[in-house]
């Protein structure tokens, strides 16, 4: 899709600035700008809304997310991860947990559920998406991989750990940016009290 070359100005209700930023249209449709691929949408985050078994503002529910999601674009600022794969990261990996307790299986059924939503309600390139899927598989098996983007992912989960009582422990952190201590401080703090970035807000319009 390459229709974000200004022409959709006025049909914006919504804009967000800066690298890997996403535009609402009056459609409801969030485009990722820097990719021009149909990423995280209305209709997307309905469809997983829909089949969420536990509560949407729950530990491991919206805030959750939007919290890793914010965790892996500050990440990937300095670690050069792929930005839509930490963004599709953020709504998948938790997305089919049953119970918010130990869940083992929740990573390979929330990559499940990407794969069965990809070219329905979202787009990404086959070499993106294998990372995704990666990511959602291992999250809670793998404590690092070989690829910085994986790496990412993984770090932005566990930069939200706080909030299930357990400080994230640079042992257990794969990027060197995810371990300082200034990221761990401030990830704690959201994390603490349940904060809720604004693409929680745009996600629940
Ligand atoms: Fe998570």
């Amino acid at each position: 899709m390459s229709n974000l070359n200004g022409k959709m100005t006025n049909n914006l209700s919504h804009v967000g600035y800066g690298k890997g930023c996403e535009i609402i249209t009056k459609k409801g449709t969030i485009f990722q700008s820097n990719t021009g691929y149909k990423l995280i949408t209305k209709k997307l985050i309905q469809a997983i809304k829909e089949q969420y078994a536990l509560n949407w503002y729950g530990i491991h529910g919206i805030r959750h997310w939007g919290r890793v999601y914010a965790n892996g674009l500050r990440l990937a600022e300095g670690t050069g991860a792929k930005v839509s794969v930490v963004k599709m990261f953020s709504i998948f990996h938790d997305s089919r947990r049953l119970n918010d307790g130990s869940d083992e299986a929740h990573g390979p059924r929330g990559a499940k559920l990407a794969e069965e939503f990809r070219g329905k309600y979202f787009e990404l390139p086959d070499d993106e998406f294998e990372l995704l899927i990666i990511a959602c598989n291992q999250h809670t098996v793998l404590q690092i991989h070989t690829d910085i983007t994986i790496q990412t992912c993984f770090d932005a989960d566990r930069l939200d750990l706080a909030r299930v009582g357990t400080m994230p422990d640079p042992r257990y952190l794969c990027t060197d940016l995810a371990k300082n201590s200034d990221i761990i401080a401030w990830a704690n703090e959201r994390s603490l009290s349940d904060y809720s970035p604004a693409i929680v807000t745009l996600w629940n319009q």
